[in-house]
């Protein structure tokens, strides 16, 4: 082990003997976490079970960049896309959601699974929920009806709904317009997930109606001309891409070392 790692090491060590006689066992209790074998919520959304994470910081840092952007006029409505499939989309979208949703001052925060092929936002926290965007769009169903609140907290979530014909078309229409223009209202913040761009043309024509999209990319995979590709469809739909999250990085120096209570 390096010596800067050493010294990070100790320094972590002592701070945490400093604080372990500082800090009672009820306030420690605060950030005891939520047990994943007793939840249905998939492990991967860590920010719900733990946060105070490695992981669950990085969002937080994603989190600050985002609500800095704009000089404080933050985007109030916009999607997480990719270049191709299983990039990380949905557990950014997710992470994210729930990151917003434990700021300070908690924001009404509205997740929407926008991949009406084969969205899965529902599958990862663990619930139920059939009714979904595409119900809302072919005017089965309300907003209201498709709104899924979050148990204690102040985020509430949209699932995919059936798979339908023509989801681009659906997302063409009108009525996607009218639906985003009342959640815009609504909500503080809305986080719309979306399949990859490359492959199917939805999330261009999603972003086009959006404040931006983030464009996730798997490091270590995905090719940098397979990102390229993607930025210039985003753009020829004239979806303005706020900034890019890398998913699958690998951390070196152990967790404790980043970490501050
Ligand atoms: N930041 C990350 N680091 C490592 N693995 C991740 C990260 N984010 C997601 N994953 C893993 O990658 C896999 C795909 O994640 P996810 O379902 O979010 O991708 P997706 O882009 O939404 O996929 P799809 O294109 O099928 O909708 C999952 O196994 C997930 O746990
Ligand atoms: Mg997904």
């Amino acid at each position: 082990m390096g010596k800067i790692t050493n010294a990070l090491k100790k320094a972590a060590e002592e701070r945490m003997e400093h604080l372990d006689k500082k800090v009672k066992l009820k306030e420690r209790e605060r950030f005891i976490v939520k047990k994943v074998s007793e939840s249905s919520v998939n492990p991967a959304i860590i920010t719900h079970f733990d946060p105070k994470a490695l992981v669950s910081e990085q969002f937080k840092v994603l989190r600050t960049n985002i609500l800095s952007m704009n000089k404080g006029v933050p985007p109030k409505v916009f999607g997480v896309t990719s270049s191709i499939h299983a990039e990380g989309k949905t557990v950014t979208s997710l992470n994210l959601a729930v990151s917003l949703s434990q700021a300070m001052h908690k924001p009404k925060v509205l997740l929407v699974d926008a991949d009406m092929r084969k969205g899965k936002m529902a599958k990862y926290l663990g619930v139920d929920q059939k009714i979904g965007l595409s119900d809302i769009l072919e005017g089965k169903e309300g907003s209201k009806e498709a709104i899924f609140n979050i148990e204690d907290e102040n985020l509430a979530f949209i699932a995919s709904g059936e798979v339908p014909e023509y989801p681009s078309e659906l997302l063409s229409s009108k009525t996607f317009k009218n639906f985003l223009s009342d959640m815009r209202n609504q909500f503080d913040h809305v986080i719309i997930d979306t399949p990859p761009i490359v492959p199917v043309t939805d999330a261009g024509i999603i972003g086009a109606q959006l404040d931006g999209l983030i464009l996730v990319v798997q490091a270590g995979r995905t090719q940098r001309g397979v990102v390229r590709r993607a930025e210039e469809l985003l753009y020829q739909s004239h979806s303005k891409v706020l900034g890019h999250v890398l998913t699958n990085i690998e951390y070196h120096l152990p967790e404790y070392i980043y970490r501050y209570l």
